[in-house]
């Protein structure tokens, strides 16, 4: 039988393993699995107004996600995330023009949230607005029907101007909705 201290000791640690895991949790209420490994998934929260994105990718490198008109590279809106050399997260919001490598936008409307990382997958958590006003990222209507276009590559970028632009693994996922179902409050 533990004696009371001991008890009380314990719940103690508890209350405090619970206080600091409770850092980076979102009730998600969608989850898409990438591909065919299944090593790879984007879960999502959204409100009226913005969407909450957790990527969870089977690289030790950077990941791309993108909201696609067409389920191709032309048109998209794209963002490249990673956790640098000095394990800080990274993200980067773009645009494709063409089937070339996105440029970055040059307004930066994703905010990240929260990135990790273990021996086989990188999770990074991002937030952003439906509509961000800027020209260089898709607005995410009401009713949006969208596909998600995705590739990620082993390295890990030098920097945000240095992205190794050959992908290991892409692919995209048709007809994704977003907005459904909503979030409560
Ligand atoms: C590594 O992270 C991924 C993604 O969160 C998870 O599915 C997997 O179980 C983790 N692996 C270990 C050994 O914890």
């Amino acid at each position: 039988m533990p004696t009371m201290p001991s008890v009380v000791q314990f719940f103690v640690l508890l209350s405090i393993v619970h206080v600091f895991g409770q850092k980076t949790q979102f009730n998600f209420k969608r989850r898409v699995s990438l591909n065919d490994k299944k090593n790879s998934a984007i879960s999502w929260l959204s409100d009226d107004k913005s969407i909450t994105i957790r990527a969870e990718y089977g690289t030790q490198g950077w990941l791309g996600f993108g909201f696609s008109p067409k389920g191709e590279m032309g048109g998209a809106d794209i963002v490249i995330a990673w956790i640098d050399k000095n394990g800080k997260g990274q993200i980067s919001d773009r645009h494709a023009t063409s089937n070339g490598f996105p440029p970055a936008d040059s307004k930066q409307d994703y905010k990240l949230l929260d990135s990790s990382k273990n021996a086989t997958h990188t999770v990074i958590t991002f937030h952003r607005l439906l509509k961000t006003g800027d020209k260089e990222d898709l607005d995410l209507t009401t009713n949006a029907v969208t596909n998600l276009i995705w590739a990620y590559n082993d390295m890990i970028p030098e920097s945000i101007d240095a992205i190794d632009y050959h992908h290991s693994n892409r692919g995209a996922v048709r007809n994704v909705n977003l907005l459904s179902p909503k979030a409560r409050n």
